[in-house]
């Protein structure tokens, strides 16, 4: 039932009617089922305080309306939670790229000292399951969480009334002079690529020269030298529920990121080429808020 439900939404999604999953790890709904119960068990916390969804809320495209969420003890990193959000077709995960494969990157949170803070036989003990299967029923999970069939899923497939003038304009804005695909790639509206839009640079408080990354970003992760301060384009897919944005957090509504790329995102001697001042009119932001509204889509029957 499960699965079939998964498929009816996937083909919609535009992004293929194959869900890719890794060969040792096929989906099968028992470790979907297992993935969702670990998902939320606070025992894979040293506390007991935090589970997954204490940064990932289901609720809302599985992020939450701060910019970094606390783990254990109140601790906190310095990064935002991003959603989950079909991340089956991810190539690289994390802000900064530093997990190749979901089964690698589920099981970092559980001993991240700043999430949940807890050695991962300990977690395995507790909640009886052993380290592998946790890590493949979590990254199943995961890979399960999609969302597709938006208003602009119709538009592109043919309901071209869905969509509002303006919304439209949107779309062409985002697709034309804004540049936004070069990195926002459709369908899944990610090319799963680090870019240095400068976020982290400091300099935005304080005029340059002498700003420095408040976080490296992709950094000390690769051996890329155009990857200092860059970080992995988030997919836009729900990006109206996830706020606040950027890997930090750090700009709360659309209308900030919108004025931010219209300045060219923040000049710093490792700016993405492909980020220019944009020239636009407030009503040309306003038309791209609209439309990455329009990528609010229909949610897996999985999250609950
Ligand atoms: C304390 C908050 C917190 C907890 C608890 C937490 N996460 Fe996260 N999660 C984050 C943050 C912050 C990031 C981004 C970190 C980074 O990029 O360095 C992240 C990143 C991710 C990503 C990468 C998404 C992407 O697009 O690259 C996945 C998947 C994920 N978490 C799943 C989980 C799972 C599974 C658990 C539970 C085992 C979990 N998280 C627990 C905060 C949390
Ligand atoms: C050079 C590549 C590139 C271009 C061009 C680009 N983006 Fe981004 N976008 C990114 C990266 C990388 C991030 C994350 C940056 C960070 O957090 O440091 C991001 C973040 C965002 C976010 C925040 C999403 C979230 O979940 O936090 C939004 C919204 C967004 N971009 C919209 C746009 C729009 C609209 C345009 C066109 C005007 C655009 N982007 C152009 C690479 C790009």
């Amino acid at each position: 039932m499960k699965l079939l439900a998964l498929a009816a939404l996937v083909i919609p999604l535009g992004l293929g009617t194959l869900l890719p999953v890794p060969a040792d790890n096929p989906v099968t709904p028992e470790k979907i089922a297992l993935g969702r119960a670990l998902f939320s068990d606070t025992r894979l916390s040293r506390d007991g305080t935090i589970a997954c969804t204490s940064c990932h809320d289901p609720q809302r495209a599985f992020t939450k309306p701060e910019a970094v969420s606390p783990g254990v003890f109140g601790r906190r990193g310095r990064r935002n939670s991003p959603t989950v959000l079909n991340r089956a077709w991810g190539r690289v995960f994390f802000w900064d790229g530093r997990a190749a494969t979901l089964e690698a990157q589920v099981l970092m949170p559980i001993v991240d000292p700043n999430e949940m803070d807890l050695p991962l036989d300990e977690a395995s003990r507790r909640v009886g399951v052993p380290v592998d299967e946790m890590a493949r029923a979590l990254a199943t999970f995961i890979r399960a969480q999609l969302s597709g069939n938006s208003r602009f899923d119709r538009y592109v497939r043919g309901e071209r009334t869905l969509l509002t003038l303006e919304e439209q304009n949107g779309l062409r804005l985002f697709r034309g002079r804004g540049m936004c695909t070069v990195c926002h790639e459709e369908p899944n509206f990610t090319d799963e690529q680090l870019h240095n839009t400068g976020v982290a640079w400091s300099s935005g408080r304080r005029p340059a020269p002498g700003g420095h990354f408040l976080d490296e970003g992709g950094a000390p992760t690769t051996d890329v030298p155009g990857a200092r301060g860059a970080f992995k384009t988030p997919t836009l897919r729900d990006v109206e529920r996830t706020a606040p944005y950027m890997h930090d957090g750090s700009m709360a509504t659309l209308d900030e990121v919108l004025d931010f790329y219209g300045r060219g995102g923040r000049a710093n001697p490792f700016l993405d080429r492909d980020l220019q001042p944009l020239g636009l009119s407030d009503e040309d932001k306003r038309a791209l808020v609209s439309f990455l509204k329009t990528l609010s889509g229909e949610a897996a029957s999985d999250t609950r």
